[in-house]
This record gives structure tokens, sequence and C-alpha cells, in this order.
């Protein structure tokens, strides 16, 4: 077998490179370890920057995004039970679009069922050769049988834990990495949002976040330590622990119910240098990761296959190597701004284990700072709802 662009993973990047090349008439094949129905078992994030809708209109699958996604003006932060909201809208003209990844993916995942390009789920052993020469082949196991597909480049779309990645010799990469002592404990509740806004809270007992998939559908978050287990979670405790994390109006007016979704999520920052290696690219979270605090996951995902479309778009059409040679420079420029704004956005509002009373002092006065200063809110609003490339 062979094609054009062999991509790794089924997940918002590998699905949306695949789109924006197939619109391009560069033809695919994606391999997912998993099975679709697993792929969209998945709960995410949710909250997509002005650029990542643009990218999905152009992809030609927004249809039901502007149907349903929600349109928000800006977000409430929440300072031991002090909140302020910050208008990104009247900040600096910029809104943002709540609607969940796994919508993003469903959305996709239709798209190319109904375009024909190949998608091989359930795909065991993939693993990755000659990206070094000019005839890469990605070989990998479906139903016991053995297969090698032939291709021009390789696009490692992954996730964190994928193969692409771990194919590169460990001397042609620098990782950057930081652990957080803490993880989200997230749960999903058929009730309305708590509030047409996000709200993210810093309290003294730790951070959570008041979130949202539509007017009937709420996300919430508790910080809990690094090594908690979920069972140890029911649902009037999370119900419980939030209330006396968030504002006092926040906690009356909560409508809880039965959680349809409960785990819980480790916060990690990472980044990989370079994102090429020959004919392999990587993209979205085989690249890099974010702590979920900033929202930029996605919005990021969707950026690196953006300019990686754009690169082997212009490759096919022009034989012009510019982009390809300029991807991972320009993508990682943008990279390290999300991880800069998702790291500074952890930092202030969670608790962590030696946060000292001077450290407790500081989270306050940056919290006053983004109050009391135009410049200050400006910035948070740059940065939440789109980082320039
Ligand atoms: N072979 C084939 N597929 C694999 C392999 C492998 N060895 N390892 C992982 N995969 C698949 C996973 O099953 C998953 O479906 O790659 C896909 C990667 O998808 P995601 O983890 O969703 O990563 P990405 O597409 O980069 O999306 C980034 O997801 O985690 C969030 O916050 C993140 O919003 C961001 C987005
Ligand atoms: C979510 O709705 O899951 C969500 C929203 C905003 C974040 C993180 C997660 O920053």
């Amino acid at each position: 077998m062979r094609t054009k662009v062999a991509i790794i993973g089924a997940g918002p990047a590998g699905l949306l490179l695949g789109r924006l090349l197939d619109k391009a008439g560069i033809e695919t094949v994606i391999l997912e370890r998993r099975s679709q129905d697993y792929v969209l078992g998945r709960i995410r994030a949710g909250v997509l920057e002005q650029g990542t809708v643009e990218l999905l209109d152009k992809a030609g699958v927004s249809e039901r995004l502007h149907a349903d996604g929600l349109i928000h003006d800006g977000v409430e932060l929440c300072f031991d039970g002090d909140k302020h909201r910050f208008n990104f809208h009247e900040l600096i003209g910029r809104t943002v679009t709540v609607y969940g990844q796994t919508e993003v993916t469903r959305d996709l995942m239709q798209a190319r069922d109904a375009s024909g390009a190949k998608t091989i789920y359930e795909a065991e052993n993939v693993s990755l050769h000659d990206f070094d020469s000019d005839k890469p082949k990605v070989r990998y196991l479906k139903d016991g049988v053995e297969h090698e597909l032939a291709c021009d480049f390789i696009a490692g779309c992954d996730g964190y834990h994928g193969v692409a990645r771990a194919s590169v010799p460990a001397g042609s990469i620098r990782k950057f990495e930081r652990v957080y002592p803490f993880g989200w404990l997230g749960i999903l509740v058929d009730r309305p949002p708590v509030a047409e806004e996000l709200i993210y809270a810093h309290h003294e007992r730790g951070f959570a976040l008041c979130s949202m998939r539509s007017p009937t559908r709420s996300r919430y978050y508790v910080q809990v330590p690094a090594d908690e287990q979920v069972q140890e979670w029911s649902d009037d405790r999370f119900w419980d622990e939030l209330r006396r994390r968030v504002d006092e109006e926040t906690a009356d007016n909560l409508v809880t119910g039965p959680s349809i979704e409960k785990s819980i999520a480790p916060l990690r920052s990472f980044v990989a240098e370079p994102l090429r290696f020959g004919r392999l690219f990587l993209a979205g979270d085989a690249a890099h990761i974010v702590p979920p605090t900033g929202a930029k996951g996605l919005n990021l995902a969707a950026s690196d296959v953006g300019a990686l479309a754009e690169a082997f778009i212009a490759f096919y059409a022009e034989r012009s190597s510019a982009g390809i040679d300029g991807y991972s420079a320009r993508v990682l420029s943008r990279i390290w701004k999300a991880e800069r704004f998702s790291w500074w956005m952890t930092s202030i509002l969670h608790t962590f284990p030696d946060t000292d009373a001077f450290s407790r002092r500081i989270q306050r006065a940056e919290f006053d700072y983004l109050r009391s200063s135009e410049a200050a809110a400006r910035s948070l609003a740059e940065n939440y709802t789109g980082l320039p490339m």
C-alpha cells in the first residue's frame, strides 16, 4: 500500500491534518491504535480560539460548531471568593467558542468517512521506518496480518504516549518537561451550567473550574493531589468540595446531579525540540503538552496541523521545501508562548504543596494586578483568546 502522507493517530490533530490535506487533493492514510468508539468516548476540554474556528471553517467541518457552539465574551476569575469578570470582547474585540473536543473529533470523523479517505482503526504495533531517507514506511498489524504503508511523509499525531516521538533517536531530540504535583478531578453532568461563562477559582483548598458543554450539560473540576484515586470521590464529596472553593453566589446557584463521567487528569508541561526529523513531523500532543488551565491543548494541536498542512500543500504544488524546512521553528515559537501562558495560569490559580504565606500573597497580588490594570487584563485576553504564530 502507498500514500502521500501517513498520519499516525486519529485524535483532533491527525483528523484535522487529514481533512486539510484531503481538501487540497493530497492523499492520506490514518493509522489509529484504538477503535473509533473509544476515541469518541474520551472527554476533553472545550474552548476554541477564533483561529481554531477559522481553521475548522476552512476544513469545512464547522456547521454543527456554529449551530451548537456557545460564544463567550469573557471568563471570570475568582480568588478566595472574590470574583472578577474579564470581558475579552470589550478589552480586545475577541471571543472564544465553547464546543467540546469530542464533538470536534466527531465532526472530523464524519467528514473523513463521507469523503472516502482511509482510516485504519485498531492498527496494532505501528512502527516507523526509514524517515531519514526519502522513502519512509510505516508497518502495522491489522487483525493479526502485517501490512506496510509506503509514503512520502509521516505525520506523528499520536499524542504524548505515541510511537512517533519514541522512534526518534535519543540524541536527535531534546525534551523540556515539568510535572505538577496535582491533577484535576473532573465530572460531567446533565445539568445547566452554574453561570453563563467559565469560572476559574483559586482557593486555599485548591483550584476549581466551572465549565460547560451546552446549556444543559456542565463540566466541573477540582484540583486533587497527583496520587488521588477517583473511587475516593463520591458525587456528594465532589459537590461539597467544589462549593467550598468558589464564591458564595456560585456555590448557591450550583445545580447538582449524578455525574455521567468522572476522571482524574494529571497536569504536565512538555515540549520536544525539534519537531521535524527528515520526513517525520510531530504535531499536537506528540509534540507538546500544556496543563489544561489555559485551555490551549486543542488550539495548539490545530495551529500545528494548520502550519503542517500548508507546508505539505506547498511541497506538492510547487515542489518547494521551504514550508517543511521551516515547520519546526515556526510552530515552536507559538508553542512556547502557549507553554508560558498555561504555566502562568497554573501557577497563579493552584495551591502547591510548598505554597507558603509569601507565595500566597504573590498569587493574590497577581490577581489584584489583573483586576486593576487594563494592560494586564488585555494581556490575559490576548493570550486566552489566541496567540500569534
Ligand atoms: N499507533 C497508532 N495510534 C496511536 C498510537 C500508536 N502507537 N499511540 C497513540 N495513538 C493514538 C491515540 O489512540 C489517539 O487517538 O493517537 C491519538 C492521539 O490523539 P490525542 O491524544 O487526542 O492527541 P492530539 O490529536 O494531538 O490532540 C491534542 O488532545 O489531549 C488533548 O489537550 C489535548 O486538546 C489536545 C488534543
Ligand atoms: C473544559 O470545559 O473541559 C475546560 C475548559 C477550560 C479549561 C480546561 C477545561 O481551561
